[in-house]
């Protein structure tokens, strides 16, 4: 009886935020941008069943990204969806803003400009999956924002696993230990900087920091997504 008087009101509350991701990647993002504004209607959704994303072909991850939208749209139909996975960003965010003409899209881009502000050694290091690696939008980036660096790059699955299936349950020494790894290939190359180019690296932020301290610097682009996230939900009020 509950259930059914409270059915109409639960189906047309109005939903502010999606936030997408393949798993645990956009949950530092929803929380930043809950911490900025407190009173904001988030939906999280992890796309569990299609982790991880960063092993499929393109045409995979368009199938799976235009699924997973269709049934944010008929859920939710959200104002806003943030697309918080750099995976499903190069690959399509274009398709989906296309297909979802009345939903806005928050895409995420690595940090790659920051990094090209601050890199002393003009020596940067891209962390993401290997389909972002392989997407030609980061070597663009690179070119308009950091031409002068060198960028590293480095898919690492097994990183991403750990965060989506052991890091919340880690110790904080676990977790260095599963970057250390990463860390050390990005400072045999000479890299100073960082770019967090997966969402789930956010969660293991920390850690990476500590890892990578005091040579070498960690760059995200949660401040960059979160402030344009809310930026266009005011413009749409
Ligand atoms: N969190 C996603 C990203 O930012 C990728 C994780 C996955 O491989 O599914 O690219």
């Amino acid at each position: 009886m509950l259930k059914k008087l409270l059915q109409p009101c639960l189906e047309t509350k109005l939903v502010d935020f999606v936030f997408l991701d393949s798993g645990t990647g956009g949950i530092p993002y929803m929380l930043k941008l809950k911490e900025k504004y407190e009173g904001a209607s988030c939906v999280y959704v992890g796309d569990t069943a299609n982790f991880p994303y960063g092993e499929k072909s393109h045409e995979e991850i368009v199938k799976c990204v235009l699924e997973a939208g269709s049934k944010i749209q008929k859920k939710f139909n959200p104002k806003i969806i943030v697309i918080a996975c750099n995976t499903m960003n190069v690959n399509a965010l274009d398709i989906l803003r296309d297909a979802y003409a009345d939903i806005q899209f928050v895409g995420t881009v690595p940090a790659i400009k920051v990094a090209g502000d601050i890199s002393e050694k003009r020596c940067i290091g891209l962390l993401a999956t290997k389909s972002t690696c392989n997407h030609p939008y980061n070597q663009d980036l690179k070119n308009h924002f950091a031409a002068d660096c060198k960028m590293v790059l480095r898919g690492d699955p097994e990183l991403i696993s750990f965060i989506e299936h052991e890091s919340f349950t880690s110790t904080e020494e676990d977790r260095m230990k599963a970057c250390e790894p990463a860390v050390k290939y990005f400072r045999e190359n000479g890299c100073d900087t960082i770019i967090l180019g997966c969402t789930h690296f956010l969660n293991i932020k920390n850690e990476i920091q500590m890892v990578a301290a005091p040579d070498i610097k960690v760059v995200d682009s949660v401040d960059g997504v979160v402030n344009r996230a809310l930026s266009l939900y005011g413009a749409l009020r």
